[in-house]
Parts: structure tokens; C-alpha cells; sequence
């Protein structure tokens, strides 16, 4: 089995989503870009992503800030949320792995980089890693397909991706993340 399978130096709460209140100024902002549009519609999907990059997933919260900033409801804005893959309605982990499962990726890895990620992370596909490191969610084609078998983590596209590259790939985001928390506590 991996070293890095599933645990982690980093302490488990560093990347606890925490309900942190929205800073006026970023409120303001996107009410100045949501009247700047000609439908508040427009700037849904934006208005999510801000919230969800402040809230660290899009909680219920999150949730209620965007209903109030767009002047839409609950219920339509639950409807986009559960239409994007990639606005998360439950706590994510500090790595997203988008893996792909579209049909020219799955083709390619026949189920193997599936495998190599949930061995080496010690957890199963839409789970979430005990250190918040880490969540897998398959995800249709991802745009990546020339460079099948492909996966998004964070934005960044690896791919082709063979079974083997699997364990460093999340060793170094491990690293990176174990950086990130030595920067923070200086
Ligand atoms: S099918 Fe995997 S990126 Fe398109």
C-alpha cells in the first residue's frame, strides 16, 4: 500500500470549512456585477463560485447569501447548484479530483485509474479523505479528452494519466498542501 494512503502530517482541521462571514466588500461587489447584467440570471453561476471559494463548499449558507445577492430562490438556485458539477453542496476536500468516467477516458483506463486513485487515497469514488485533503468525484468529460485518461484537481488538467502516475501526483499535492500550512503558521 501507498505511504500517503489516507493520512496525512497536516492537521484535520486546516482545511475545516469554517461559515466565516461574508466581508461587505465582497457582498457589494457582486451586487455591483449582478445589477450591471441585464438578468440577475446571468450571474448565478458566477455569484455561486465566489461564495463557494469563500465558504470552501456551497453550504446552505452560501446558499441563502446568493438568493439575497440575485434575488432569486432557494429552490431555483438548488436547482443550478445540483445541475454543476463542480459547486458542491456538501464539504469538499482542499483537492477536488474530477476524475473523468466519460467514454473515451473510461476506454482508455478501463476502470484502473479509478482503482489507483481510491487505493491510493484510501477512500471511495465522492468521498472525502479523513484529513479534508481530498475528495474524488467522477465527473462526465471533462474537456480533456485529446489527453484521455484525463482528471481536473483544482482546475489544473493531468492527463493522460496511467494507473502508475497516480501515487505521486497526490504526493506532491500532499507536499504542497503540508507548504502551504508551514506558510500559514509562520
Ligand atoms: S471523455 Fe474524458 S475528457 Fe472527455
Amino acid at each position: 500500500m501507498d505511504e500517503t494512503n489516507g493520512k496525512s502530517p497536516v492537521s484535520a482541521c486546516a482545511f475545516t470549512p469554517g461559515e466565516r462571514s461574508l466581508p461587505p466588500e465582497v457582498e457589494e461587489e457582486l451586487k455591483r456585477k449582478v445589477a450591471a447584467a441585464e438578468h440577475p440570471r446571468e450571474m448565478a453561476v458566477d455569484v455561486m463560485y465566489a461564495l463557494q471559494n469563500h465558504y470552501g463548499y456551497f453550504s446552505d449558507t452560501a446558499l441563502t447569501h446568493a438568493c439575497d445577492i440575485l434575488g432569486m430562490t432557494h429552490v431555483e438556485l438548488e436547482e443550478l447548484a445540483t445541475f454543476y458539477d463542480y459547486i458542491y453542496r456538501e464539504p469538499v476536500g482542499k483537492y477536488v479530483i474530477h476524475v473523468c468516467d466519460g467514454v473515451v477516458c473510461y476506454l482508455r483506463h478501463d476502470d484502473a485509474f479509478f482503482r489507483a486513485l481510491c487505493e491510493t487515497l484510501g477512500v471511495g469514488l465522492g468521498e472525502t479523505t479523513a484529513d479534508r485533503l481530498f475528495t474524488i468525484l467522477p465527473t462526465a468529460c471533462i474537456g480533456d479528452c485529446h489527453k484521455a485518461p484525463s482528471m481536473l484537481i483544482n482546475g489544473v488538467f493531468y492527463g493522460p494519466v496511467t494507473p502508475e502516475m497516480v501515487p505521486g501526483i497526490i504526493a506532491d499535492l500532499r507536499k504542497r498542501a503540508e507548504e502551504d500550512i508551514e506558510v500559514m503558521c509562520r
